[in-house]
């Protein structure tokens, strides 16, 4: 069996959808993203078909393509109305590690933790940006390496946080008045070299005590980061389409774990996919097409996000000419995982042009009907090893979530390969279930 999640933006879903699936200018209310109800309505749906989880994507800046600004909500507010919402499915946000004081996003995600009983997570991203450095009044971000040293620090800190409380503090003495016993829980100091902080947490053990940890890190200083602290970590096969490469993702990941000393048992690897179905191959492919069609208006969007996640204008080079020589390695402090993902789609002499029309594809192409695409699915898990496929729409829109809740789960449910109720009550235990 596999695991199922879902990956969106807290954003106005569809607004540069293609074709039919464009509902922007003729939706009658299309600012109701702002309510969150789209999500409340989506998560239903997820939970009903029994996914592990959604996560929550942030940035915390705007576009800097001033034709194609994406305002959103902020992700806390947003995980805790969808735990609100249901009762078992997992609900993880997007939290930087450049701008949360480690005793305030602690105490936040314990407290959503308390009121899902048991279902928060947190993805760790470090944030590239300098313009998010500026909002929070630094001149810039630090380099890629010392980012991820800094989390590093926020982690070890922000589990003590967590561990200070002793799942039985609560002494509810109706005769003395006391509700906690103070010997439950731990005082600390933590003196680190870029953070600082007096424990415990004024928020009491959270069921899940820890809660789930969710990292994407791609670079070698990515991947160690997330072997270490995470228990889910994200892949996507950075432009390269192949089962192979997916394989090899999981394997480094888990060598990397057992090098810190953990059990890679514990770790759950989730593929990044965009499948596309419908009632015959043919049909499916016209679908991806629809989906994937570069419009000038999305071609300018992904060379503004290059733009915003490497801090590199992408727009000086030629669209119609293969990519220049670019170490990712080298050429950016910011995402390197996106870089990688655009030199591997321009290698054999593509365009820059053609890179980007692939860009969107994910971690494997799924194009089909139901049965073909159950089939793939089935078989790369079969090749990989485990664990499951993070799902992402872009565009998002009520139609795609049908055509994958209704059209493609069911298929894999039928077979057995994904779960068709709830064995727990918790996010960690329903990942750790198989
Ligand atoms: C599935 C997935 C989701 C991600 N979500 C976010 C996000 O919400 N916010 C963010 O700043 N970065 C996000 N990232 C970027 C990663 O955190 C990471 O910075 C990126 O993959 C580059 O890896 P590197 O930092 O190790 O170079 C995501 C990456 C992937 C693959």
């Amino acid at each position: 069996m596999f695991h199922l999640a879902w990956f969106t933006n807290p954003r106005a879903h569809g607004w540069t959808a293609n074709g039919p699936d464009r509902w922007a200018g003729n939706d009658i209310n299309p600012t109701i993203w702002e309510t969150g109800s789209f999500l409340v309505d989506m998560v239903k749906s997820l939970e009903r078909m029994c996914f592990d989880f959604i996560m929550i994507e942030d940035h915390v800046v705007l576009s800097n393509d001033k034709q194609n600004l994406e305002p959103r909500l902020d992700p806390l507010p947003v995980i805790t109305l969808l735990a609100a919402n249901t009762q078992k499915l997992g609900v993880i946000g997007t939290f930087s590690s450049s701008f949360y004081p480690p005793f305030l996003l602690a105490r936040q995600i314990a407290s959503v933790d308390h009121i899902s009983r048991g279902r928060a997570g947190w993805n760790v991203v470090t944030s590239s940006e300098d313009w998010a450095a500026q909002a929070f009044g630094n001149e810039k971000q630090p380099p890629h390496d010392e980012r991820y040293a800094r989390a590093d620090e926020m982690l070890d800190l922000v589990k003590q946080l967590w561990d200070a409380w002793q799942p039985d503090a609560y002494e509810m003495n109706g005769e003395t008045g006391r509700y906690v016993d103070p010997s439950k829980f731990r005082e600390f100091e933590f003196n680190g070299k870029w953070h600082k902080s007096r424990g415990p947490l004024n928020v009491s053990r959270s069921p899940q005590g820890r809660p789930v940890i969710c990292q994407a890190g791609s670079s070698p200083t990515g991947r160690d980061f997330a072997a270490k602290h995470s228990d889910i970590i994200l892949c996507s096969s950075f432009g390269q389409n192949s089962v192979k490469v997916l394989k090899d993702f999981r394997d480094d990941i888990h060598k990397r774990a057992i090098a810190h000393g953990r059990d890679p048992k514990d770790i759950r690897v989730m593929f990044l996919i965009s499948p596309v179905v419908a009632d015959t191959e043919e049909a499916a492919q016209q679908r991806y097409l629809e989906i994937v069609g570069m419009t000038p208006q999305i071609l300018k969007q992904r060379l503004g996000r290059l733009t915003l996640h490497t801090g590199h204008d992408w727009s000086k080079y030629d669209l119609d000419k293969p990519l220049p020589e670019i170490d990712p390695e080298t050429y950016t402090e910011g995402f390197r995982g996106i870089t990688q993902a655009i030199v591997n789609l321009s290698k054999g002499g593509r365009t820059l042009r053609e890179a980007l029309s692939e860009q969107e594809t994910t971690s494997l192409k799924l194009i089909g009907t139901p049965d073909q695409v159950a089939d793939k699915m089935q078989a790369a898990i079969e090749e990989i090893g485990g664990d499951g496929f993070l799902m992402h729409a872009r565009p998002l829109t009520r139609r795609y979530l049908a055509e994958i809740l209704d059209g493609l789960v069911p298929i894999l449910q039928k077979r057995g390969l994904v779960r068709t109720e709830y064995k727990h009550q918790t996010l960690r235990e329903n990942l750790l279930e198989f």
